[in-house]
């Protein structure tokens, strides 16, 4: 028995090594970690349970047959988060640069269909060459079964990508179908084809970093959620947002012991709407003074500044806040803000999170370049995500609530739960400059008439009282009583229960 477990360890140990000592430093001299010292990281000390440890390609062309290296790029299983189940794959740069072969495909999927079976959130971090060039088409059918079980799993469990390394070919398309994906600055990079096929087929010479580092994907593609300094920093990240997150869409999000009260009372918020309407301020500021212990955790917070989205709790409970942000392009919906918002709504949705809404929006964005890049259906996403959504919605107007965007915030019309607003709201068609300009196009020419029309106007609309006096707002808030109003709404809202009519799925205009 003693050489049969010395043989067993000896396997342990030799499947831990990965590719070996060499590769493993210039792993860290790149600044990464390994497969497994990034699982220590994410994961409870001592709870990573691994699976297939001794797994083994099959290939036999190129000389495989004699490169066999157990475990095969990629190191999988489950442990705990905060003592909360969550499965792993981790991939091992070390062994065939990650790269994915059908049975490391297989790997891959026997922890997805556990983790979908289960009921528990699945992380995966990549660093990887993508498909095993030596291995042919056995590997673009591993990549099939991986991609058809993300989908499978799509608003069933929580899904978390980190890219910490490579990410080429066939490794992006799992994480796109994730719900977040996460970057590590300078070491990680994305694209479907690489600088030597850019530059064989369009003659454009670029770096990787060009193509697809977090500069590309955090602030403009919107393809990740975020980006983190270091792997350290993306996987302690990480943990904190599977805190906020259900288990699956069979359970509640767990709840935090509060120790913020309820209650509490916000003085300065009486003044952070400035008196002029085109003056800027910070929308995050309302955020952090109105959540618990003001722990937000925002999604995407480089990409389409002008909406803000994240995680937080009010007493306790997961909410998802959506809010426009007046210190970006005014707060103004165009096509990026609508695809990121819409998004973060349909997961706050699939997973139970009641949303918090809060509104400063002078309408969509104006332009030929919004209307050719296709405004009126990216827009449509998020008034559709909104509407078709049955969790509690909670909705404060503190400011401008014009014209379609007022509808598309989680108004009353569209199944908003309870909808605040402060005194400073403007809910209206429009701002009076240009109101005034069209119903009294005639009148342009005298500055006088026009400045008493703007009045007139301003008078009538400039508030949040003819929507209050028709019911489409419950009630109007005094700002320093809106976390107490806001924790009010949501404990009344717990008991919700709201279905949408039978369909196969529905047909969000993507
Ligand atoms: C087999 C691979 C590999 C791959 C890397 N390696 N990619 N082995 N298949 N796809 C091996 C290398 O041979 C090397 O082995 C080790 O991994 C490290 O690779 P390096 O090139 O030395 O590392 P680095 O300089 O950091 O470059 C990383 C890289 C580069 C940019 C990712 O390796 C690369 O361009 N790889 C190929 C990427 C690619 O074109 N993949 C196929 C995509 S097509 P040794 O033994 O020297 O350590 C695809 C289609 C699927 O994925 C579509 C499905 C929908």
């Amino acid at each position: 028995m003693k050489e049969i477990l010395e043989e067993l360890e000896r396997r342990r140990s030799e499947a831990r090594a990965g590719g070996g000592g060499r590769r493993i430093d210039a792993q860290h001299a790149k600044g990464k970690l390994t497969a497994r010292e990034r699982l220590d990281l994410l994961l409870d000390e001592g709870s990573f349970e691994e699976f297939d440890m001794f797994v083994e390609h099959r290939a036999v062309d190129f000389g495989m047959a004699e490169q066999k290296v157990a475990g095969d790029g990629v190191v999988t299983g489950w442990g705990t988060i905060n003592g909360r189940v969550v499965f792993v794959f981790s991939k091992d740069f070390t062994v065939f640069g990650g790269s994915l072969s059908n049975a490391h495909a297989r790997k891959i999927v026997k922890v997805q269909e556990q983790a979908l079976k289960v009921g528990a959130p699945i992380i995966g971090l990549f660093d990887a060459g993508g498909a095993r060039i030596q291995e042919g088409v056995d590997g673009l059918a591993g990549y099939a079964d991986i991609f058809l079980q993300n989908t499978l799993a799509s608003g069933v469990i929580p899904q978390i990508s980190v890219i910490m390394g490579p990410c080429a070919g066939g490794d992006v398309y799992s994480p796109a179908i994730t719900d977040f994906i996460f970057m590590v600055k300078d070491t990680s990079y994305m694209y479907v084809t690489g600088p030597d096929v850019v530059r064989t087929v369009t003659h454009e010479e670029v770096t990787h970093e060009e193509l697809g580092g977090y500069r590309v994907h955090a602030l403009k593609s919107g393809v990740a959620d975020g980006a983190f300094e270091n792997d350290l920093e993306a996987l302690t990240q990480v943990r904190r947002l599977v805190d906020f997150l259900p288990l699956s869409n069979r359970e509640a999000a767990p709840m935090r012991e509060c120790y913020d009260d309820a209650e509490r009372a916000e003085p300065s918020l009486d003044t952070l709407v400035p008196a002029n309407p085109n003056k800027p301020y910070d929308m995050k500021e309302l955020i952090l003074k109105i959540v618990d212990e003001a722990d937000f955790f925002e999604i995407s917070p480089d990409y389409a500044k002008n909406i803000i989205c994240g995680f937080a709790r009010m007493e306790g409970a997961t909410v998802g806040i959506v809010a426009n942000q007046p210190q970006v392009l005014a707060g103004v919906l165009d096509i990026d803000s609508s695809r990121k918002a819409a998004r973060f709504v349909r997961f706050c949705d699939a997973f139970d999170i009641p949303l918090v809404t809060l509104v400063d929006v002078p309408g969509f964005m104006p332009g030929t370049k919004q209307e050719q890049g296709g405004l009126i259906r990216h827009g449509a996403k998020l008034l559709f995500a909104y509407a078709e959504a049955t969790v509690p919605k909670v909705t404060l107007i503190t400011r401008k609530a014009y014209g379609g965007a007022y509808d598309v915030m989680s108004s009353k019309h569209i199944r908003g739960d309870i909808n605040y607003a402060w005194p400073s709201a403007e809910i209206a068609v429009m701002g009076s400059k240009g109101a005034v300009e069209i119903i009294f196009r005639s009148e342009i020419g005298d500055p006088e008439a026009i400045a008493a029309r703007e009045a007139e106007y301003k008078a009538r609309f400039a508030n949040p009282f003819v929507a209050a006096s028709r019911g489409y707002i419950d009630d109007v808030i005094s700002p320093h009583s809106t976390r107490r109003r806001i924790a009010r709404a949501l404990r009344n809202l717990r008991g919700k229960e709201l279905s949408n009519p039978w369909k196969k799925h529905d047909n969000i205009p993507l």
